[in-house]
């Protein structure tokens, strides 16, 4: 997306603001929101948190939900992407034979793990319809907008709002 620094840092500094506006435990939704809304090329934006092997939906936005609200470690561009505990930045998904398909438009994917030190707790996921939208300031942006999540992500799992 060719996000500048100026842009990224201002992003991270309304990030954190937003977080700390709501209570601690808050799902991902508003912080789903407000990345969709800022960036025009995040058409569907989703957090996943890891629990028992399984990544579970935590807060999305986007046109349309995912028939995708849990995803065994082992399937898809999102278990690819906590397994191997690195951002993965798909130009496009039909090139991949692991994509779980949810959106007839999306082209491009990027998951970007969320790493409490050596652990993963889970994970952003972006899709968007435009071939190759997401760069290397993408990856950058969205590397660093994880680690501000570790905190909110803890107290998440603790709740485990999927169980309910
Ligand atoms: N496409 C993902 C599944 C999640 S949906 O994009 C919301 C995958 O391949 O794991």
């Amino acid at each position: 997306m060719n996000l500048s620094e100026e842009l990224e840092e201002r992003a991270l500094r309304e990030s954190r603001a937003l977080l700390a506006r709501e209570v601690p435990g808050t799902d991902f939704h508003a912080l789903c929101r407000w990345l969709r809304h800022g960036f025009p090329r995040y058409g569907w934006v989703g957090v996943y948190l890891l629990e028992g092997g399984t990544l579970h939906l935590a807060g999305w936005d986007g046109e349309h939900p995912t028939e995708h609200t849990s995803i065994p470690l082992g399937s898809g561009l999102c278990g690819l992407a906590a397994r191997e505990q690195r951002t993965v930045n798909v130009r496009d998904v039909r090139e991949r034979p692991e994509y779980l398909a949810c959106f007839l438009e999306t082209r491009s994917e990027i998951v970007v793990p969320i790493m409490d030190g050596a652990t993963c707790l889970g994970e952003i996921d972006i899709d968007g319809p435009q071939q190759g939208a997401y760069d290397a300031s993408d990856e950058r942006f969205l590397e660093r907008l994880s680690k501000e999540l570790v905190h909110r992500a803890r107290s998440v799992l603790e709740r485990a709002p999927w169980r309910a």
